[in-house]
């Protein structure tokens, strides 16, 4: 099999300086779970230069999503970001990740917590009706610094509420709350102070976090996993991997430094 498929970008939409997202073709011979992530890139002098990226899309879309960061000299994301539709996109065969529902335990609310492009699993993750067979209720949150890194997340929320064959369900289960810490809005501050608090909870009408019923993923940046980790495990919540089931899994959003 090969190591890679060579894919051809089909959409890109910029919503900041420091974010964009594309869609590309999709080999249908890749399979992945939702949540995973593979590696992606572009050719670069015959080589392929190649990055950690999530999916974005669900297992059952045609096309492959993908949100990303542009840093100016980012190997790889300051020639992703010129990306134009028709441009090849290489795609690795093998998709891995520990966000992915075999690695939690039966829970009832399904908390979604991300931070910048961290969002970006949980995209793929609401858009599966099997999220929805497990949980009864699926918090998304997502938190960033400014309102317009919210763009891309309310319009794939959005998109899904009003979706023909999921909007009900979505509509019924999931529980949408973006938040930022830089400026004002609607909800403001970071997801630790908001768990902490029980603001979120509060704000959600739901009861307070709870290990016997609450399951968590955890994917952002490395500050906010390592505060929320310590945060879980204070209170009893233990980390799910491949070989045993937790309270919650933890992926670090996959930034070029
Ligand atoms: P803040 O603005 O207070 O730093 P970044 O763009 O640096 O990746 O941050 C994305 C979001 O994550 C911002 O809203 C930022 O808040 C928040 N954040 C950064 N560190 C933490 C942390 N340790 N716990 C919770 N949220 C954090």
């Amino acid at each position: 099999m090969a190591t890679h498929y060579t894919e051809t970008v089909l959409t890109v939409r910029h919503w900041t300086d420091t974010l964009f997202d594309f869609t590309a073709t999709r080999n249908p011979g890749f399979r992945f779970l939702s949540g995973q992530f593979t590696m992606i890139g572009l050719p670069v002098d015959g080589r392929p230069l190649l990055r950690a990226y999530s999916m974005c899309n669900a297992n059952h879309e045609e096309n492959l999503a993908f949100f990303s960061i542009k840093v100016a000299a980012g190997p790889l994301t300051s020639r992703l970001q010129k990306i134009q539709p028709g441009d090849t996109l290489l795609v690795g065969a093998k998709p891995v990740g520990t966000l992915i529902q075999d690695n939690l335990l039966p829970g009832k609310t399904l908390y979604l917590l991300g931070t910048g492009t961290g969002l970006a699993p949980f995209v793929s993750i609401i858009k599966d009706p099997d999220t929805y067979d497990r949980y009864d209720h699926i918090v998304l949150v997502h938190g960033c610094r400014e309102v317009a890194e919210l763009g891309y997340g309310e319009l794939m929320v959005n998109t899904l509420l009003e979706d023909e064959f999921f909007g009900e369900l979505a509509r019924e289960k999931l529980l949408y709350y973006p938040t930022v810490t830089r400026e004002t809005f609607r909800n403001t501050g970071r997801v630790t102070t908001l768990l902490e608090t029980g603001k979120l909870q509060t704000d959600l009408n739901l009861p307070p976090l709870n290990r016997d019923t609450d399951r968590v993923m955890l994917c952002g940046s490395p500050n906010m996993l390592s505060d929320l980790h310590a945060m879980l495990r204070d209170r009893g919540f233990t980390e799910g991997n491949h070989s045993e089931p937790g309270h919650f899994v933890i992926e670090k959003a996959f930034v070029e430094k």
